[in-house]
């Protein structure tokens, strides 16, 4: 082994280690983060056992949930749409509606008009897939 490639190898080593350590926080959020996250959201979604609809519905069980369902909200005319059109939530999708929740409505209805009830933008892509997990322990 010539002297250059034995200098090479800690520094491939170390690079190796640090994609298998950041890669896993990427693909799925943390919870407990996540619940500190979701004070965002707190002034316009509940959750527990007696939340009630407020400006925005109920959140709990909204993973697994057919967007814009919750019993007793009334949602925007799109966003029952999209629910009717065979939108259902899931860790993946709920974090690309909370980026830009008109935009995705647009984008899931081909609808360049859609309208969004919720006008809140979560820009933290860290804090998106992070309350995206807390929203999935809620869920039954
Ligand atoms: C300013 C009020 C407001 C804030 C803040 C807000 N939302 Fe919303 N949210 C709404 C409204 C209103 C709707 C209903 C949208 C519609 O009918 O088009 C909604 C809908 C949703 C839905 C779809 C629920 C369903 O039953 O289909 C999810 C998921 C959601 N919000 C997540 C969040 C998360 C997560 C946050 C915080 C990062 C957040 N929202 C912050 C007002 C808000």
């Amino acid at each position: 082994m010539s002297s250059s490639t034995t200098k090479l190898l800690p520094a491939i080593a170390l690079a190796f280690s640090l994609l298998a350590s950041i890669s896993p926080a990427q693909a799925e959020g943390d919870a407990a983060a996540g619940e500190n996250v979701f004070r965002k959201c707190q002034s316009c979604h509940k959750v527990g056992e007696d939340a009630k609809n407020g400006a925005g519905p109920v959140l709990n069980d909204v993973i697994g949930r057919v967007a814009g369902t919750y019993g007793g909200f009334r949602y925007g005319d799109d966003m029952v749409a999209a629910g009717a059109a065979g939108l259902v939530w899931d860790e993946e999708n709920v974090q690309e509606y909370i980026t830009d929740p008109r935009a995705f409505l647009r984008a899931y209805l081909d609808n360049p008009r859609a309208r969004a009830k919720m006008s809140f933008k979560l820009r933290k892509e860290e804090d998106r897939a992070n309350v995206a997990a807390y929203l999935a322990t809620l869920s039954s």
